[in-house]
């Protein structure tokens, strides 16, 4: 018997055995892989006599074709088992009642992050973001804040080593510095995140929000400032007109500075913004401290501007009628679900900017 009869004869016995996918793959590389039998044989061609050359090249391809067309067919069959037994696992039962749909809710405090940067996009400024572990110089020494400050307190300060070089951003300052550290003036920016204070009680909690803005160029005035943040409240509380007071304050960042205060009163149990004779703080702001400038390399003879800083917690809690602050950080989802926003509800003010 001839070789190629020979091959054919045994992985015809072979296949016929009950395999498995891996049997039969293995099966298929010893005939048809690199050095497989059937490949050996095509090399031999070239070794066999001329008259007999034509008989043993179609016989060889019959053999190959028939024994591919066998394993394939093999292949395919134990392929549809498989699949079959797969289906029959994954069988839905339609009759099964439906899974409760639950749907998110966009908390008050991002509805108020998104509603914030929208508003001030609109009048250029842009977002940057700083990191909630701070280190102690762009936190404190690089704005001008003093060794024996009160905020460099342990009470108020959480500092994660002993030497006091790391800690938890007490506030969103910090960011002013790391943007004018990175780029050159002019600046017109804000940066909303999560800030930290070992503080708790109904108006104050361990981690809170700020937004804080900086808009440093050649000729920008207290008047500039004024004139942004009128702008801002009216359209975050979409009022038409507002009550603004600017009270003489202190921050070692700024010189002068201030704290705003808007106007407002309590109606049918309602607070009701621009009306009323009754005053809310609700940021703190000031011209920047020329110390600070020299700090990030910017020249105070050539470049001023001011900046703001803004409870966002106390914004969301006045325009959204929330009175516990700590609520916020509850995670009880009733309470999400009652305050919380709608993702595919688009509210009055919001202008589409996406964080
Ligand atoms: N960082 C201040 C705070 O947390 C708020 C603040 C006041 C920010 C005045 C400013 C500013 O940028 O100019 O109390």
């Amino acid at each position: 018997m001839s070789d190629i009869k020979k091959i054919k004869e045994e992985f015809l016995n072979k296949l016929s055995d009950k395999l498995d996918l891996s049997e039969i793959n293995e099966i298929k590389s010893n005939l048809f892989g690199k050095n497989g039998l059937i490949s050996s044989q095509f090399k031999m061609i070239g070794s066999v006599p001329d008259n007999e050359k034509k008989k043993f090249a179609s016989d060889l391809n019959n053999v190959k074709d028939e024994l591919q067309d066998l394993i394939n067919s093999k292949i395919d069959e134990l392929q549809n088992i498989e699949i079959n037994k797969k289906l029959e696992k994954e069988k839905i039962d339609v009759t099964l009642p439906e899974r409760n749909f639950i749907r998110g809710k966009i908390h008050p405090v991002s509805q108020t992050i998104d509603e914030i940067s929208s508003i001030f996009s609109e009048i250029g400024f842009s977002v940057e973001e700083g990191p909630d572990v701070e280190n102690e110089y762009n936190n404190f020494t690089a704005l001008n804040t003093p060794d024996n400050h009160p905020a460099r307190d342990m009470h108020d300060t959480f500092y994660l080593d002993e030497k006091k070089e790391t800690l938890l951003r007490t506030h969103t300052s910090p960011v002013q510095i790391r943007t004018m550290m990175k780029d050159k003036p002019p600046f017109k920016i804000i940066a909303p995140g999560r800030t930290y204070r070992s503080d708790s009680d109904q108006t104050h909690s361990p981690m809170f929000h700020q937004v804080e803005g900086l808009h440093i160029d050649k000729d920008i005035n207290m008047g500039h400032l004024k004139g942004c943040l009128n702008y801002f409240i009216k359209e975050f509380f979409e009022v038409e007109k507002i009550k603004m007071r600017f009270r003489p304050s202190h921050f070692p960042f700024t010189e002068p500075s201030a704290e705003v205060d808007i106007g407002y009163e309590i109606k049918d149990g309602k607070i009701k913004i621009g009306e009323g004779d009754q005053w809310l703080e609700i940021l703190g702001c000031g011209m920047v401290h020329p110390n600070v400038l020299k700090n990030v390399k910017v020249d105070p003879t050539k470049f001023q501007g001011y900046a703001f800083g803004i409870g966002i917690d106390r914004l969301a809690m006045l325009k959204y009628g929330i009175n516990d602050l700590r609520a916020f950080f509850d995670c009880d989802y009733r309470w999400l679900n009652h305050f919380g926003f709608d993702p595919l509800d688009v509210p009055t003010n919001y202008r589409g900017l996406s964080r």
